[in-house]
């Protein structure tokens, strides 16, 4: 029938999985902790999904005496080890025929001369078109030699019909003056179309559900602003101490760690005005726009606090304190929990506190936006009844536990007008049968897709050391931070920060 169009077979139809055309990965710092536990499984797990194209090809740079065969058995135990996917030998054994490796130190210019020489075959070999994404998995001070071996080599070049793309991960830079530096690198030698900035909070389907939640509801936009809204918390609460990472982590510490990207993303989604729509450019403005608005709350003794864990208890097992962890040094003053205090100067937001914290070794796992509504202005309840009523909150659970908490107040059963706080719970784990894909699946297949709603821009990076300087800077000339007790929920100070604006902080 001439003109028909099968809908389920129209590539406008959104709901048809997104396949990635001919391309290939290059992975630097294959034997990284990143690499391992979540690149290439990620990869594998797009492979069993059936979105990556028939030639895809992978290829690891690394310090190591290698053959293609020792990589290819490295992803193997990976992907055996981490996959979210079922493993299948056919898939393997699929991925595995694309997989290369390439031995080398980022400062060896005949390493990169052969992995020039290996992708040009890749795209004879394996119909790789020329298309491929380099991933830097590294440490974030070898980011400039690589990019500088890149141009050198020809390989961030492209013809018009080809993409060549770039995946850095956080931290961008310690600072503003550090983040602008490592643009301008980055910027001589990808445009910035090109480059795409991990945050893999953006890739969770529970952070991108916050926009979901505003805009595809009439229920919350109405009450979303300072007419209806006490105050925000925004919470990334971790069980674990420094995991083995304390090479990195000394000197970076919780607040460039996560506020300065994965909190400041949140509040970005959260306090951000609708987007025309939901292209990159729509997004990104609106999330610049909300950035751009924020200005910390004064003074900053009061308005932040900053603490390392010391021994305690965590789930029935004693641990140490971040001093005597392997690894850092025993007079580091690098911080374990940060919070800060925001405002976000709009007409939606005046006077609605935004209240940021992370930390180490706290009481539990957990990451969650919590929007804490202001008191009914009248009860027509005599107090006693309503003694325990709280504030009506709506909680957007991050991680683990994934889904929406509505907390309100309901009658108790009785012949008394008793009123209670309860929850309305909705549970991704319950409510749909498919399981959540791992953040870095749906980034890494965004890259080769070459959609770039989820990468934060440079603004945004930029936008995000301005709001934080101050603070690292205030703390540079305090003392020590204060100590806290592994298992408990921060400092002393992080609840005085909190009691000082008349609020208290949630415990989760
Ligand atoms: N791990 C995570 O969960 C995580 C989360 C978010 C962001 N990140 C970021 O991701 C990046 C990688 O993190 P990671 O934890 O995977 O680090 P990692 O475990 O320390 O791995 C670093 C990798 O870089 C390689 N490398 C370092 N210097 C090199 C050189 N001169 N030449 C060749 N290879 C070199 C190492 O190879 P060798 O084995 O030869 O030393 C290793 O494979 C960092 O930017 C980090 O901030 C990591």
């Amino acid at each position: 029938m001439a003109g028909w169009v099968n809908p389920l077979l129209d590539s406008r139809d959104k709901r048809l999985p997104r396949i990635a055309g001919p391309c290939g990965v290059v992975i630097f710092g294959v034997t990284g902790d990143l690499s391992r536990k979540k690149l290439m499984p990620a990869i594998y797990d797009l492979a069993n999904r059936g979105l990556l194209p028939p030639g895809f090809a992978l290829v690891g740079f690394a310090r190591r005496d290698w053959a293609d065969e020792n990589f290819a058995e490295l992803v193997h135990d990976a992907v055996r080890d981490h996959a979210r996917t079922p493993f299948r030998e056919e898939v393997w054994a699929r991925l595995s025929e694309g997989v290369r490796f390439v031995p080398g130190s980022f400062d060896d210019d005949a390493s990169f001369d052969d992995l020039a020489a290996v992708v040009a075959d890749l795209d004879e070999q394996r119909g790789t078109g020329g298309n491929h994404a380099f991933y830097l998995a590294i440490p974030p001070a070898t980011f400039p030699v690589v990019l500088k071996q890149l141009a050198r080599t020809g390989l961030a070049a492209r013809n018009s019909d080809q993409w060549r793309r770039v995946v850095i991960e956080k931290p961008f830079g310690h600072d503003l003056h550090s983040a602008c530096e490592l643009n301008e690198i980055v910027n001589d030698v990808f445009p910035e179309e090109s480059v795409f900035r991990i945050d893999h909070y953006l890739g969770k389907e529970t952070v991108q559900n916050i926009l979901a939640l505003r805009f595809a509801n009439q229920l919350y936009e109405p009450i979303w602003n300072s007419n209806y809204v006490d105050h925000v918390q925004i919470t990334m609460a971790e069980d674990i101490g420094l995991a083995g990472r304390a090479g990195y982590y000394d000197g970076i510490g919780a607040a460039r760690d996560v506020i300065q990207n994965h909190l400041l993303q949140l509040l970005a989604l959260t306090a951000m005005e609708e987007p025309l729509s939901f292209s990159p450019g729509s997004l990104r403005g609106e999330k610049i726009k909300a950035l751009s608005a924020v200005k910390l709350a004064e003074p900053l003794d009061e308005t932040t606090a900053r603490g390392q864990y010391t021994a305690g208890w965590q789930g029935g097992t004693k641990v140490v304190g971040v001093l005597e962890e392997k690894g850092i040094n025993p007079e580091s003053t690098t911080e374990t929990f940060a919070a800060i205090t925001l405002n976000v100067d709009t007409r939606r937001w005046a006077g609605v506190p935004f209240f940021l914290r992370t930390g180490k070794r706290l009481g539990r796992r957990v990451t969650e936006v919590a929007v804490i509504f202001k008191r009914a202005p009248h009860l027509p309840f005599e107090t006693t009844m309503t003694e325990e009523l709280g504030q009506n909150a709506l909680v957007i659970r991050i991680q683990p536990d994934e889904g929406v908490t509505i907390r309100f107040g309901s009658k108790v059963p009785g012949t008394a007008m008793e009123v209670r706080d309860v929850t309305m719970d909705f549970r991704y784990g319950t409510a749909f049968t498919e399981s959540s894909p791992e953040a870095y699946e749906r980034l890494l297949l965004d890259v080769l897709l070459g959609e770039p709603s989820l990468f934060p821009v440079n603004a945004e990076v930029e936008l995000s050391w301005k709001i934080l300087d101050p603070v690292l800077e205030h703390w540079a000339k305090q003392d020590r931070p204060e100590p806290y007790a592994a298992g408990t929920w921060g400092p002393p100070s992080a609840d005085r920060m909190i009691a000082a604006a008349g609020r208290t902080w949630r415990r989760p």
